[in-house]
């Protein structure tokens, strides 16, 4: 079956994306955890989608306090890292979560957390999801709508990595994009909010430098700008992180719950 990926993970498994990762789970905990908090149902089984090294499946596990949480990567490197640091209940496998049935049966919970950036249909990925949900599962989807920044170099930044994701078939504001989908078969949405997420200049100027040093590098990245201004914007974050200003950039994340209705798909 063809997978419904980007061709490959915008930014990587290498050990910069998974330094890149630690800082992303750092970074944007306090969003997840208040989400993640609005779940009154103990499930069974949770699924984390997309769970890179496993900070997100981790956290969840720890917040839901599922009996079982099985974060699905398409990295077998994540996937190793991830399960180098070992929980009660918590396993990890290498799955792409756009094709095949899920090896775990039908989950009462899944957890989508920055991956629909990197999904060529996320319509057809939650079509997919929906139908490994359990009869009364929820799938939780939790995406940048939009990042908002006063500062210039962000802002050159991140219009050059919307056409990187672009030139990959990808979504830079994937919450944009849930939140103009059609209904969903198998899906009715039960929960929609927007949330602001403030990131210091620092910490953003760090995620950005990481990012900048995976796809700067790639041969496709030269059909999109001269290399000379991918070094440039490097050099330009690289003397952010040194910064201590805490109000120029905030991600706007779209948290949207889902909850089954196997009536609708027929089951
Ligand atoms: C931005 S990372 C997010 C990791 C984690 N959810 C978090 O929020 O920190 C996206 C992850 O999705 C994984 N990924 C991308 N496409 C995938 C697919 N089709 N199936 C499974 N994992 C996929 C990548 O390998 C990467 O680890």
């Amino acid at each position: 079956m063809r997978s419904e990926s980007c061709s490959g993970y915008a930014f990587g498994d290498s050990d910069v994306a998974v330094k890149r990762l630690r800082l992303v789970a750092e970074v944007f905990e306090p969003e997840m955890v208040s989400f993640l908090s609005c779940v009154q149902v103990r499930p069974h089984l949770a699924v984390d989608l997309g769970c890179g090294p496993g900070y997100t499946t981790r956290l969840a596990a720890e917040i839901l306090r599922p009996e079982r949480t099985v974060g699905f990567d398409a990295s077998d490197r994540f996937i190793q890292m991830a399960r180098a640091e070992p929980r009660d209940g918590v396993e990890y496998f290498r799955h792409d979560v756009t094709t095949t049935l899920f090896p775990v049966g039908p989950a009462d919970l899944m957890f989508c957390h920055l991956l629909l950036p990197h999904l060529r249909d996320p319509a057809a990925a939650l079509c997919t999801w929906a139908r490994q949900l359990g009869p009364t599962g929820l799938l939780l989807i939790d995406e940048v709508s939009n990042i908002r920044t006063t500062q210039p170099i962000f802002q050159r930044y991140l219009d050059m990595v919307e056409k990187v994701m672009v030139e990959r078939g990808g979504h830079l504001y994937a919450g944009k994009v849930v939140a103009q989908l059609d209904a969903i078969p198998g899906l009715e949405m039960a929960f929609s909010r927007q949330v602001e997420l403030p990131v210091s200049t620092a910490h953003a100027a760090a995620m950005f430098r990481m990012n900048v040093a995976v796809w700067g590098r790639r041969p496709t990245t030269r059909d999109l700008f001269p290399h000379s201004s991918v070094l440039e914007i490097e050099s330009e974050l690289e003397e952010l992180t040194k910064s201590t200003s805490e109000c120029e950039i905030a991600w706007d994340m779209h948290q949207l719950i889902y909850e089954a209705s196997p009536l609708k798909i027929g089951i």
